[in-house]
């Protein structure tokens, strides 16, 4: 019961366990994790695009403007679900960039369908037209979430452009009159809790999910601050008063809360490299030129992502936030490679260069 509660509460959306092949593959994550006290790959990131027509201040993909040629094809996307879904994925979230700008997008979507994973798309909401969420949902699309920084047209307009909030409210009705699982994504700033709050109260308020994400110092934001401890212990406060509202790190096949990076959780950018998450602009290889079960375990084996953080390391974390993400922070390109890394090397990561 208590695992049929936790999944419930992730993705607040019963399709989840309506669906026999991922409710198997989550049953064997939870077996792993509680039995066998193993990691399970849960979640894949995908960043299709790097492109977006919006300009946020705070923007954590800032950097990843790559000059590398090659990238994904919908071949490579297939074998990467594939992979994935052999390591245990359950889940494909589609950011970016904006992922309503990568031209295979319906494509994308209707294979990691076809290898059976809930399909999530994240979206400024710019490019949303009735005729593009109903293409989606034919390719198999099961949720799509807005970002808005507030409710207040003042506040949020500025930041994610003129006109934002009321489109935003006509996107969520689409995407409900559709039949698209569907929720807000906002952001939390230090000393502004009080917008990311009036975003969570309308979902509560309307039966829609709110997704948060505390500010991380990385991208355009590396100059930020992050939240103060009182607000890292509002966020906690809000989870429980807020059944609708989740956070990456809420939810874990160990059954409490801890930072799914390179364990639970993996992101694969467009050029193939494979990052901890959108906020982690660490590469740990490419999977142009290796397997993902090899990338997989050197994720597993960083002493950052193993010491099991009971929140979001790259936003809340000053260990990870001052020796990783700062050194990160230097380059102008993202992601840096681990081999590059000041803080990674072989005589303080041994296993993640392969010597145990
Ligand atoms: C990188 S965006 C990509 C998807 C899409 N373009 C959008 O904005 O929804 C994914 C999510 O990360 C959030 N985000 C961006 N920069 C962030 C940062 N520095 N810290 C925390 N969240 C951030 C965005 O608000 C958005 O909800
Ligand atoms: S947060 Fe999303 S919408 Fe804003 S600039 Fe970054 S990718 Fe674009």
């Amino acid at each position: 019961m208590e695992i049929i509660k936790e999944m419930k509460k992730y993705y607040a959306n019963i399709w989840v366990l309506a669906n026999p092949i991922i409710f198997y593959r989550m049953l064997k994550g939870f077996f792993r994790a509680l039995v066998l006290r193993k990691n399970t790959l849960r979640v894949i990131e995908l960043f299709p695009t790097f492109a977006c027509q919006a300009n946020c201040h705070f923007c954590s993909v800032d950097k990843y403007q790559a000059d590398k040629k090659a990238v994904l094809t919908i071949d490579d996307y297939d074998r990467l679900a594939r992979d994935g879904a052999k390591a245990g994925a359950a889940v494909v979230t589609i950011l970016g960039g904006e992922p309503l700008m990568y031209p295979h997008l319906d494509e994308l979507v209707a294979v990691f369908t076809k290898h059976h994973y809930y399909t999530h798309v994240v979206s400024n909401g710019l490019a949303v037209t009735t005729e593009r969420l109903a293409e989606l949902k034919k390719s198999g699309l099961k949720c799509i979430f807005f970002s808005i920084e507030s409710l207040d047209p003042k506040v949020n307009d500025p930041i994610r452009g003129e006109g934002h909030v009321e489109l935003t409210l006509r996107n969520l009705r689409w995407a409900q009159e559709i039949g698209l699982a569907t929720g807000l994504g906002t952001v939390m700033m230090p000393g502004a809790m009080e917008h990311a709050l009036g975003v969570i109260e309308y979902c509560e308020q309307n039966g829609l999910s709110a997704s948060g994400g505390q500010i991380a110092p990385v991208g355009k934001a590396e100059d930020f601050s992050t939240l103060s401890s009182s607000e890292f212990e509002d966020v906690r406060q809000y989870l429980k008063k807020y059944p609708k509202l989740t956070f990456d790190w809420v939810f874990s096949y160990y059954l409490k809360q801890r930072c799914p990076a390179g364990k639970e959780k993996i992101g694969v950018t467009c050029f193939g490299d494979v990052v901890g998450c959108s906020y982690n602009p660490v590469s740990f290889g490419n999977y142009f030129e290796e397997p993902l079960g090899a990338i997989l375990e050197r994720m597993r084996s960083f002493s950052q992502f193993k010491k099991d953080f009971p929140g979001c390391l790259s936003s809340e974390d000053p260990e990870y936030i001052g020796n990783y993400l700062g050194p990160v922070c230097e380059a102008t390109k993202h992601p840096v490679s681990y081999k590059d890394h000041p803080a990674i090397t072989p005589e303080n990561e041994p296993e993640v260069f392969g010597r145990r």
